[in-house]
């Protein structure tokens, strides 16, 4: 039980120096006391990380559902596990307790079984932040059906290019969804997405909106009516510590996006264990992670590393602006919210507005505020540190990704001592390390650098979907025998991390990751568009936004420019989806490129962040001309 749960600093460095001389013995003391499991492992770790080849808790059989509901039961049977909050503000709040969760998730268990769903199927979520969504992660989860969340904001052609890749046999979505004012009709993307997916046999479709929808005969279902006929009983699949739990995708440096593949022993372990600790969650409090399901963060912090602690979690189905700018903190004072965990990009919107938004509500229930996705710049922190969290509630940034799985870096709360955009110190049992180009590791303090991690922890994920040699090449080619993390970081004086930013071709744009190659590949297909080049810039609320070079086939095209761009957003928006929409495009005569033919991204990024003083070397293009051209037309 000690090392459990950390309460003082002392106690971290101790953990701490355990967990990495002896991560096995660490990693099977948590593991054994704390979860249940169907049989016992053999061997806690076996990993190589040239192949690259990870394995924990290999021999154990478990279900990461009995962990997360049915252990519960008895002692948490009437307490809330989710507490859903609508997207209007009347709408009442649904309190889902531990015993109807485990009913209703067996419920879609049975029906998923009743439409021909099998252990080590693909099952495709399209679901807006509705109880059904959290739910139907379950339920693959409780029969062994490998879950593929794509995020409802996503267009039908993203959407799609997901189903195929992962062959995905059903898909579950919803009639609509409500964002703020607006009503979407997430169906009819649904629908266009499936004109190219042979392997859907089945849609669920889940009713939220009572839009009026099509339902093709044969393929569609209804769920509910499924769900009122299905028995609350289904027996729980028993899993092999290394089986798939979930594929979820991320972008990556090619068009293609990446199905990263997480497993079920490890996962849930690492997934419970930083949860308890990164939230210092204790019995009474109430969780809320404003994160979508659709990405990691929901995953693992909303869903499975709360459930797994018997926490209450709160799912938000509607955005921070909607009905007024006050809306997080009118949520915080009717739920009582302890801990409130959210983006950047949140907070420096939600800062812009009048402070009188926040002074209306009482906040004072919060104890620990959390912080994901991108760094946290000193504004926003201190703005969350004093107005939120009224000098009294630690912030927790945390640092980590889809690959990770689990939080990585991060302090404790009311144990390390917190400094404004510093991730701080790393997790138990991760041992980060910061390398130089030429591939060595620099150590000491004061030293910047790539940050990579030397040692595998139980979280990480373990392939790409349908891609093995991808995954080695992306993440463990460049460093030998490190996990590369695509970020760079500083760690300074007394050892604490700073997270700089990406230092690869993914700009994080409000806490979303975007690969440039999707977006210039979906712009290129515009009949006039010969070649493209995205780059980031400083923007005040969305942290970078993107900023397009485009050259069209013609320069000096006669069509109207601004309806030019209009149609490049549309492109955008039609093939990967709204969040990706350029800020500003400029249309250029050439892009500067090496050589060898590659766009020199490090130029354009300088004229977009408008940070001209020092280009440097720009003779050796093979087009040094253009250069001054895209300055003196800079937008
Ligand atoms: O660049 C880092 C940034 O987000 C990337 C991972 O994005 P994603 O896989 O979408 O997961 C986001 C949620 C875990 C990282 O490579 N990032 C995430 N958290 C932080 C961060 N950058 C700085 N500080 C953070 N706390």
């Amino acid at each position: 039980m000690s090392n459990y749960h950390i309460k003082h600093l002392e106690e971290y460095f101790q953990v701490y120096r355990k967990s990495v001389r002896n991560p096995e013995n660490f990693w099977e003391e948590v593991a054994e006391e704390h979860f249940l499991w169907r049989k016992r492992w053999d061997n806690v770790l076996s990993w190589d990380f040239k192949k690259p080849e990870v394995k924990w808790f290999e021999g154990a059989e478990l279900n990461i559902t009995e962990n997360c509901i049915d252990r519960h039961l008895r002692t948490r049977g009437d307490k809330t596990a989710i507490l859903f909050e609508p997207n209007n503000p009347d709408e009442p709040a649904q309190h889902i307790s531990y015993q109807q969760l485990y009913e209703r998730v067996n419920q879609m268990a049975n029906v998923l079984k009743s439409q021909g769903i099998e252990k080590g199927d693909r099952v495709c979520i399209y679901l807006p932040m509705i109880p059904e969504l959290a739910i139907a992660l379950l339920a693959c989860a409780r029969i062994g059906a490998i879950h593929s969340v794509v995020f409802a904001g996503f267009s039908s052609k993203a959407l799609a290019t997901r189903i195929n890749d992962a062959s995905c046999k059903m898909l579950i979505t919803s009639d609509g969804s409500y964002r703020g004012s607006k009503t979407l009709d997430l169906k009819a993307i649904v629908d266009g997405a499936l004109e190219s997916c042979e392997s859907i046999e089945t849609v669920l479709v889940a009713e939220r909106t009572k839009n009026k929808i099509h339902m093709k005969e044969g393929r569609d279902l209804w769920l509910q009516p499924l769900l009122d006929d299905a028995e609350v009983k289904c027996s729980a699949e028993p899993m092999k510590a290394e089986d798939p739990l979930f594929i979820l995708y991320t972008s990556g440096s090619t068009g293609r996006p990446k199905g990263m593949v997480h497993t079920t022993a490890g996962y849930m372990v690492y997934t419970a264990y930083t949860f308890k600790n990164i939230f210092q969650y204790r019995e009474t409090d109430v969780y809320w992670c404003t994160a979508d399901i659709g990405w990691i963060t929901g995953h693992s912090y909303i869903v499975y590393g709360p459930l797994a602690n018997g926490a209450t979690t709160v799912m938000f189905e509607g955005v921070p602006s909607y009905p007024d700018f006050s809306r997080f903190w009118e949520i915080v004072e009717k739920h009582q919210i302890t801990h409130l965990y959210t983006a950047p990009t949140a907070i420096r919107a939600l800062a812009k507005e009048n402070i009188e938004y926040v002074e209306r509500h009482d906040l004072s229930s919060l104890k620990v505020l959390g912080s994901v996705g991108e760094p946290i710049n000193e504004e926003a922190w201190h703005w969350y540190n004093d107005n939120i969290g009224k000098k009294q509630s630690p912030i927790v940034d945390t640092w980590w990704q889809t690959e990770t799985g689990g939080i990585m870096i991060s302090p404790i709360p009311f144990v390390t001592p917190t400094k404004p955009t510093y991730a701080t110190l790393p997790f138990i049992g991760i041992q980060p390390a910061l390398m130089d180009e030429e591939g060595k590791e620099i150590k000491g303090n004061q030293v910047d650098g790539r940050l990579c991690i030397k040692f595998p922890w139980p979280s990480m994920a373990r392939t790409i979907w349908g891609d093995h040699d991808r995954y080695r090449d992306t993440y463990f080619s460049a460093y030998e025998n490190k996990y590369f993390t695509g970020d760079g970081a500083m760690r300074d004086e007394v050892g604490y991390y700073r997270i700089t930013g990406r230092v690869d071709d993914v700009i994080i744009v409000s806490g979303h990751n975007l690969g440039t190659a999707p977006i210039e590949d979906a712009i290129n297909e515009h009949p006039a568009v010969a070649e493209s080049a995205i780059v980031g810039f400083p923007h005040d609320v969305k942290g970078n936004a993107l900023y397009g070079y485009v050259m069209l086939k013609e320069f000096g095209e006669t069509r109207n420019q601004d309806n030019l761009r209009k149609e490049i957003n549309q492109q955008i928006t039609d093939k990967v989806g709204p969040i990706a929409k350029l800020d500003k495009i400029q249309f250029v005569n050439g892009l500067p490129k090496t050589r060898s033919g590659k766009i020199m991204r490090r130029i354009l990024r300088k004229i977009a962040s408008k940070d001209t003083s020092n280009l440097g070397d720009t003779s050796t293009l093979l087009n040094p001309e253009v250069v001054q051209e895209i300055m003196d037309n800079a937008l």
